[in-house]
């Protein structure tokens, strides 16, 4: 990868929302309206079909990067409707979004998927971009720190400490996510030195540039304070990045 990664890193997860037809003409309007910075990262993931089609038409606009929402943890095979690090990467993704809560609770992924995954990611040039996250029921038992902990150590496994220097983690609460309910700045934070402190020990003096993303229930209200948090290195948005005058007052903050 030639760009570098300028944190903060603002990047918009879709999730299954704006095919090709949509995700071009959301770029052509945010592309219009949004100048290239080079005091922050904007990252877009789509769905996986309109992969190909964004990178086509953001022509010279490489400012705005891409990245694919999951991948399989091969390179090629026998495994109908799922798509591979590698062919993400040619149809234009730099990133990789690996462990998102959906995958998890909802597809059942699991720790050692993540590992694959993140190593499927490396491979093919892609940046993993670990989502780790607890439930209500782990937060309120007090087990926050050892979920993110767990998760952190498990999908990073794969990797070497050089490796895992180039990766980038995202925090989302799972209670957090799609709820309208937002973890504070100082929540956040919390999390976000335990994840820093994981990193050091994981990933040795290169774990200090590592961005940590905070995710759920982000908008145009919450993003300036969660941004000034403490080791707040950018923010994973869902459904306030789908809509392009949100997105733009997001990036913009
Ligand atoms: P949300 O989703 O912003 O809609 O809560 C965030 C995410 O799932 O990445």
């Amino acid at each position: 990868m030639t760009r570098p990664i300028r944190p903060p890193v603002l990047a918009a997860n879709w999730k299954m929302h704006h095919g090709p037809t949509a995700a071009r003409a959301f770029l052509a309007e945010f592309l219009a309206r949004f100048a290239p910075r080079d005091d922050r990262t904007v990252v877009l993931f789509p769905p996986a079909v309109s992969l190909h089609p964004l990178a086509e038409s953001r022509a010279d606009r490489a400012d705005v990067r891409l990245g694919v929402q999951n991948v399989h943890t091969d390179a090629k095979g026998a495994f109908t409707g799922e798509v591979s690090a590698p062919m993400a990467r040619e149809a234009g993704a730099d990133f990789a979004l690996v462990g998102h809560s959906e995958r998890r609770h909802v597809f059942g992924e699991l720790d050692e998927h993540t590992a694959r995954k993140c190593r499927a990611a490396v491979d093919a040039g892609l940046v993993p971009m670990l989502c780790v996250g607890e439930r209500i029921e782990e937060r309120n038992a007090g087990e926050t720190d050892a979920i993110v902990i767990r998760q952190l150590r498990a999908g990073l496994a794969s990797l070497t400490p050089a490796e895992r220097a180039t990766v980038l983690v995202a925090y989302e609460p799972v209670w957090a996510i799609g709820t309208g309910r937002t973890a504070t700045p100082e929540d956040a934070s919390a999390t976000h030195r335990v994840i820093r402190a994981e990193l050091a020990s994981l990933v040795g003096e290169g774990g200090a540039a590592v961005p940590i993303l905070y995710g759920g229930s982000v908008n145009t209200g919450n993003a300036a304070a969660l941004i000034a948090a403490d080791e707040v290195g950018g923010l994973l948005v869902g459904g306030a990045s789908l809509d392009v005058e949100s997105w733009l007052g997001i990036v913009g903050t």
